[in-house]
């Protein structure tokens, strides 16, 4: 059936209550009274499989600024390995997409720093919210109630991370190590906006996590692609927290490199992604070997090629460049 036919059934209304709704609540609440014995067997998966496209057909998609230090910690490993790779004391250039409030982005930076204290690291962190921008900006964090984050966003970390990368500010707030935010330009800017990647120019690492699984497909795939074009020939892309089929189709299309390295931890990386599937349109189904696409389709980390050109006339002001 065409998507937006079974979205629009997905979401019909009977007497002001959707049918579709009451089923995944009522299969919600069975399936917590499972034992994980059972809901992990291949019949509970295929069927998982099923009730997910229900919520991914039925769910309104919304953004927000949900984010972790350390969220995904098999990743960090990745992305410190590449760095290991780069040649001593030469520049490595990051852009961040979608930084919120710079949790991600800071991780990265200090595991990099940890690894390569001689590389001279420029970063590009980018944001559509002006407001949480300038939060990641600042780098100034409460340690019980983030601004405008809704998760517990040192919760991955222990006593001596937080201790290596924080200052204590004396009222129950913490700020990142001045020398974490050295070489770091902030930008308010759409990362699906046309010209955007002659703005921001390419990069060796493109970070862009969590935001594309809150598009409905078609703009994430769209937004995916014009992300892909901020990558240096033979860089790499990290992308996690979108639709599968959406960076499936993607890769297979533009030809870029699945990085198998360590494919299997990062997909099961970031528990906030796993836990809560099949019942969140976000969430990451469970990695099926059986499936003929698996180590391309389980794959968040690629080495790209050379992007193609942006014309000329796409070029405009896509990005509102806050101050370095
Ligand atoms: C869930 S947070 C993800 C933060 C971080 N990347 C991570 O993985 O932890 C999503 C962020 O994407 C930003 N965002 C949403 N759409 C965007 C777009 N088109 N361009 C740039 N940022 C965007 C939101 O403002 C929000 O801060």
């Amino acid at each position: 059936m065409h998507r937006s036919l079974a979205a629009r059934l997905a979401r019909v209304r009977v007497f002001g209550r959707s049918p579709v709704n009451a089923y995944l609540r009522l299969n919600g609440f069975l399936w917590s009274r499972l034992p994980a014995r059972v809901t992990v067997s291949t019949p509970a998966r295929a069927y998982g499989r099923f009730l997910h496209g229900l919520v991914r057909l039925s769910a309104v998609r919304r953004q927000n600024f949900g984010t972790f230090f350390f969220r995904n910690r098999p990743l960090l490993k990745l992305i410190r390995r590449l760095a290991e790779d780069r040649e001593w004391g030469s520049t490595l250039s990051i852009a961040f997409l979608a930084c919120s409030n710079g949790s991600e982005l800071y991780s990265v930076l200090w595991t990099i720093r940890c690894a390569r204290p001689d590389l001279n690291v420029v970063s590009h962190a980018v944001d559509i919210s002006p407001d949480i921008l300038a939060l990641a900006r600042e780098g100034v964090y409460s340690l019980d109630t983030p601004e405008l984050v809704p998760a517990r966003i040192f919760e991955r970390m222990n006593v001596e991370e937080m201790r290596a990368m924080f200052d204590g500010n004396g009222d129950a707030r913490v700020a990142v190590k001045a020398g974490l935010k050295e070489g770091i330009t902030w930008h308010v800017g759409d990362a699906g906006s046309p010209g955007f990647a002659d703005v921001l120019g390419r990069h060796d690492m493109v970070v862009a996590n969590n935001f594309l699984c809150h598009m409905e497909p078609p703009d994430a795939e769209r937004c995916l692609r014009n992300v892909a074009r901020l990558v240096k020939p033979g860089g790499y892309l990290f992308v996690s927290g979108i639709d599968l089929n959406v960076r499936t189709k993607a890769a297979v299309d533009l030809g870029w490199r699945p990085v198998r390295e360590l494919l299997e931890d990062i997909h099961d990386g970031d528990p906030s992604m796993r836990d809560y599937w099949p019942w969140s349109y976000w969430s990451v189904e469970p990695l099926d070997k059986r499936r003929a696409d698996w180590h391309v389709r389980y794959v968040s980390a690629f080495q790209l090629g050379e992007p193609p050109a942006t014309p000329p006339s796409a070029r405009s002001a896509a990005l509102v460049t806050v101050a370095r």
